[in-house]
């Protein structure tokens, strides 16, 4: 089926990300449904119908989707996917454009996606150990030479992992909290520790065909100058030429086919990948390699794709459905940096509070994205998390970034943002590094 004016999408989720899909699945022409927690009011404008929902809760979503029509659905958030809602979409006939339950695993175990590389081969993969007891932890960490970044097994909403030698001072604060995650999980995932530029490659995929994105940088420390605690992202970035200034192309080309190896071992294993897949690498001297891999649009840096593309993405989502993807939408040659608004104290101790918003702030060149806020459009609740993303699009990383900054004083509150994402002074460090 192609997507026509008539058909009926339900997008899952109300961060930002939702907001720049729910964006485009209406400038498609489709009609959007959406089942989210929060009142995002971008996203509730823009839809027809809207269940305000613990997204968690699929028995309800899908028969939110049944009683609605719904021809086809799109899952934005990853705790969304470690549930059988997809599955029991498609049990119900209703075309899913997001992997199923046992698809994702890819992301939400980070312990299969290393050892399905392993066993494939697939360029790319580090050394890990899977420890699930407390002699082995003390031999790795406390009595041995390597260091290694720490990792719950399942989604941590970025704020999870720490590494040895960053936010893990010595080795026994390092055993410590590798003791407490084996201590609450059962298994604890210690990985090489390696070192270089990260970068974000999304691709959208019919589990064969692929289709990449321009690539991104998320900046995932919550203070200036990449210091202070993970967060799910604070800004990112994308060029103008859709690849980035530290990362070359054959180094882009070598990422893009490691995604392709992987959804071959995907098809082989019974369990072919349908959505969006994001790549997380790690540009070292002896090429990419993967930080992680996920099974969603990544939020930020999805937001800066979705920025600038045009096109049908509706019809580009239904052909990924059913399995014969169709390129529909292509990307504008343009530079976009995104910054979050978040409450102050995001990713200690957050303290939620109001904002206001000056009416006509986005122009062509900036957008302002809702997340985890509800409200209306010019008045907005923070939760805990990130509350609104301003996004500039100019010819440069730079000139994005001045875009942004200078729509900052039409935000009237209590908030907290870092400037210096796209700054002259953090992209000419980043350019200089060996
Ligand atoms: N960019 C971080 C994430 O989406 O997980």
């Amino acid at each position: 089926m192609v997507a026509c004016l008539s058909s009926k999408v339900l997008l899952v989720g109300g961060g930002g990300r939702e907001d720049a899909i729910a964006r485009q699945i209406t400038a498609s022409g489709a009609e959007l449904f959406s089942a989210l927690k929060n009142r995002n009011p971008s996203i509730i404008a823009r839809s027809r119908e809207y269940l305000i929902v613990d997204e968690l809760d699929y028995p309800a979503i899908a028969n939110f989707a049944v009683s609605r029509g719904v021809d086809l659905v799109f899952i934005g958030p990853d705790p969304v996917l470690d549930t059988p809602l997809a599955d029991s979409l498609m049990e119900k006939g209703i075309k899913v454009a997001s992997p199923s339950r046992r698809a994702a695993k890819i992301e939400t175990s980070k312990a299969y996606m290393r050892d399905l590389m392993d066993r494939y081969r697939i360029q790319g993969n580090i050394e890990s150990h899977l420890v699930s007891g407390h002699d082995e932890l003390e031999k790795l960490i406390l009595n041995g030479t390597e260091e290694y970044a720490v990792k719950p097994i399942g989604l941590t909403g970025g704020k999870g992992v720490k590494v040895m030698g960053i936010q893990l001072s010595g080795r026994p604060e390092a055993y410590e909290y590798a003791r407490e995650i084996l201590s609450r999980d059962g298994q604890v995932l210690l990985e090489e520790r390696i070192s270089g530029e990260e970068f974000s490659q999304m691709v959208f995929t019919d589990g064969t065909h692929v289709i990449p994105m321009p690539l991104a940088q998320d900046f995932k420390r919550a203070y200036e100058g990449d210091q202070g605690p993970n967060t799910g992202g604070m800004g990112s970035i994308t060029d103008r030429d859709h690849q980035l200034p530290f990362v070359d192309s054959q180094t882009r080309e070598k990422s893009l086919s490691i995604l392709s190896s992987i959804l071959g071992a995907m098809r082989t294993e019974g369990t072919p990948f349908v959505g969006v897949m994001y790549g997380q690498f790690m540009a070292t001297r002896e090429g990419p390699k993967v930080v992680e891999i996920n099974a969603r649009f990544a939020d930020p840096e999805g937001i800066n794709v979705l920025s600038i593309m045009d096109g049908d993405f509706a019809e580009l989502i239904f052909s990924m459905a059913e399995g014969n993807l169709r390129n529909t939408v292509n990307f504008r040659k343009m530079a976009t940096v995104l910054k979050y608004i978040v409450p102050p104290g995001y990713g200690t101790n957050p303290a939620p509070g109001t904002l206001e918003i000056d009416s006509g702030l986005e122009t062509d060149k900036l957008m302002l994205y809702y997340a985890a806020v509800s409200g209306t459009m010019n008045r907005v609740n923070m939760s805990g998390s990130r509350a609104l993303a301003l996004v500039g699009l100019a010819e440069s990383i730079c000139q994005a970034s001045d875009i942004v900054e200078a729509a900052l004083p039409k935000i009237h509150g209590n908030y907290y943002v870092r400037h210096d994402i796209g700054s002259r002074e953090m992209m000419e460090k980043k350019i200089r590094r060996p």
